[in-house]
């Protein structure tokens, strides 16, 4: 017999497989049973054309007939079709992407430190994969660094311990930063999408405009002197640039915040390394402008 701490558990594991598998939202308010319904017969099709004699002797095929479907007593309005509720936007009292985004440019402006910004991340609301995310995956490493990593969003791994860059990728990044005498104490790591896309897809135009605003008072609050751009998505939110990222890696861009502008470089990511182990050779050139850079040669 199973108590209900069991079917608790059993229940809360089956939602959780099918958030890992990307599945972040309900279509309708009951489930389906689809494997059961492949095993309903199909509805019988009617012939329009008249059946020519030669066709009623032939062998006829068993057509199932249609599932009968209750009707109403006569004289009762049918029945109306059930409404599904209303979709909002997170939780959040604001129900467009373009109103959470505003929401988050207005409250990041008035967060002065990276503590009081990661606390105010914490309680907001507007970004519905805060909701189908374990954790808020903020920052690692030194927030008073010369350099600032950015990558993605956080995969499962970092996902569960809350930092980023935890996972294989995390411990290639920290190889790659060891390879030019660098470790999480010397630089800043952040992504550009704090809470991890259910199945590790892409995060959408709408998450990346809503997190936007988290992400440049974030880097102002920091204020590197060079951000490095891990990935297309970090390059493309930072830099602006179209371009592949096999176009655009192996170049600085100027990043302006506020009040100064800064240097950001383009490279692969680690994720996209472990995938194309020979792409590493370009990363090597990369960390090595990078090194340069940092020591004021480049
Ligand atoms: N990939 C990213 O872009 N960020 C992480 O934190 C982990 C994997």
């Amino acid at each position: 017999m199973t108590s209900s701490a069991d079917a608790q558990r059993d229940l809360i594991a089956y939602l959780d497989f099918h958030v890992e598998s990307g599945v972040d939202l309900a279509l309708d308010e009951a489930p389906h049973d689809r494997f059961r319904e492949a095993d309903t017969p199909a509805p019988t099709l009617r012939r329009s054309a008249p059946v020519r004699e030669a066709q009623v002797d032939a062998p006829r095929l068993e057509q199932p007939e249609a599932p009968r479907r209750e009707l109403p007593p006569r004289g009762d309005p049918p029945p109306a079709p059930e409404k599904a509720p209303a979709r909002t936007y997170g939780q959040s009292a604001s129900a467009k992407p373009e109103d959470a985004a505003i929401d988050a440019r207005a409250r990041a402006k008035d967060v002065g430190t990276l503590e009081e910004l990661e606390a105010l991340m914490a309680t907001f609301d507007a970004c519905p994969l805060k909701f189908t995310a374990k954790n808020l995956v903020f920052a690692d490493g030194n927030p008073a660094a010369k350099l600032m990593f950015i990558g993605e969003a956080p995969g499962a791994d970092e996902d569960r311990i809350g930092k980023p860059f935890m996972g294989r990728s995390g411990q290639l990044l920290d190889r790659m930063m060891a390879a030019i005498g660098l470790d999480r104490t010397k630089a800043y790591v952040a992504n550009v999408v704090p809470w991890r896309p259910p199945g590790n897809r892409e995060p959408t135009i709408q998450e990346l405009a809503v997190c936007r605003p988290f992400l440049e008072r974030q880097i102002e609050l920091a204020d590197p002197d060079i951000i490095v751009c891990l990935g297309s998505p970090a390059t493309k939110a930072i830099t602006g640039t179209k371009d592949g990222i096999l176009k655009a890696r192996g170049r600085f861009y100027p990043y302006a915040m506020p009040h100064r502008t800064v240097r950001a470089l383009a490279t692969l990511h680690p994720a996209y390394l472990l995938r194309q182990p020979m792409q590493k050779r370009l990363a090597w050139r990369d960390f090595r402008l990078l090194r340069t850079a940092l020591d004021g040669k480049a």
